[in-house]
């Protein structure tokens, strides 16, 4: 039997993508995309789709049982740097979405879970190269706090009620389809538009900051690896580190050039460079790698090719 499935919060960068995913594997039918408001009409009008709350228990409750979910993706966050604007807000949407998925998993009602962590929930303490699946994270921003906590109350779900929840610490995802929203990652995508558009960039972040990123089809194929793997394989119940490329923006803003040899690129760095600064530059994923096969395809030069093709065709017709 096929599994029915709801995205939370289908509209943003990942949900977008990751609903024509899963919808490609499952079928339009089983896969009910959800989001507060109905923004991106494409998706909208694309399969099944609802309005919902993240943060409203009872209406998360009645879809699925309306829709005899089994499966959720929990894709609805505010992320960094919108969360050091917001913080309250921040915790509220972070957590109470997780517990009310978490705890419809314990009651019975759906039987899986995806939920993503990030490379937030590290910090100025944590090793930052390489870093371990099991190190310090003492996070200083609130969304880093929500993940750091979140991948805590998922261990604990699956420990005392058996909840099978899934989870992976994003990097920076750059994609071409949806943009992000209130990330400090963010400029790795903007700096492609703006490449295209008008030939030059002003970075947020200064131009030795290396941080961990990935391009979106590797993304994808990371969320629905660890989601068919068989649970006995799923040796980590917090989070699973996850690592494709690293680079600066000094470096990406080189691969453009490479193609755009008149791209000029400037730096401003804002408040979000503190928060890159607490991050690491790169990731041990070994133990992804060791449980359930993970491996990435894009490294920066082809992700820029595919990106410069994808923008040159949407803005250029
Ligand atoms: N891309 C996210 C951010 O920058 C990290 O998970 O907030």
């Amino acid at each position: 039997m096929s599994s029915k499935i709801l995205i939370i919060g289908a509209c943003g960068q990942i949900g977008t993508e990751l609903t024509t995913k899963l919808r490609e594997i499952h079928g339009v039918n089983n896969v009910i995309a959800s989001d507060i408001n109905t923004r991106k009409l494409d998706l909208v009008n694309a399969g099944p789709f609802v309005i919902l709350d993240a943060k409203n228990f009872n209406a998360i409750k009645d879809c699925c049982i309306n829709n005899n979910i089994d499966t959720v993706y929990l894709m609805a966050a505010l992320l960094s740097a919108t969360g050091e604007k917001y913080p309250m807000e921040a915790w509220d949407l972070n957590m109470n979405s997780l517990f009310h998925v978490l705890n419809l998993a314990k009651g019975g009602q759906i039987k899986k879970v995806f939920w993503p962590s990030s490379i937030a929930v590290f910090g100025p303490t944590t090793p930052s190269l390489n870093t371990p699946q099991h190190t310090i994270c003492e996070p200083t921003t609130v969304y880093g706090i929500t993940k750091q906590v979140g991948e805590r109350w998922c261990e604990y779900y699956y420990n005392k009620y058996g909840v099978d929840v899934r989870s992976i610490r994003y990097p920076g995802i750059i994609s071409y389809k949806a943009m992000p929203g209130g990330g400090t990652t963010d400029y790795a995508v903007e700096i492609y538009h703006q490449a295209i558009k008008e030939g030059k960039y002003t970075s947020f972040l200064s131009k030795n900051t290396n941080l961990p990123m990935m391009f979106m089809d590797d993304a994808i194929k990371a969320t629905t690896d660890i989601m068919a793997a068989p649970a006995k394989n799923i040796s980590i119940r917090s989070s699973y580190n996850l690592a494709a490329i690293s680079f600066t923006p000094e470096e990406i803003a080189n691969s453009i050039k490479a193609e755009i040899p008149e791209f000029n690129i400037s730096y401003k760095p804002d408040f979000r460079q503190a928060i890159a600064d607490s991050w690491p530059a790169s990731i041990d994923d070994s133990v992804a790698r060791n449980d359930w096969n993970w491996s990435h395809e894009f490294d920066l030069k082809t992700m820029t090719a595919e990106m410069l093709t994808q923008l040159r065709k949407k803005y250029n017709g």
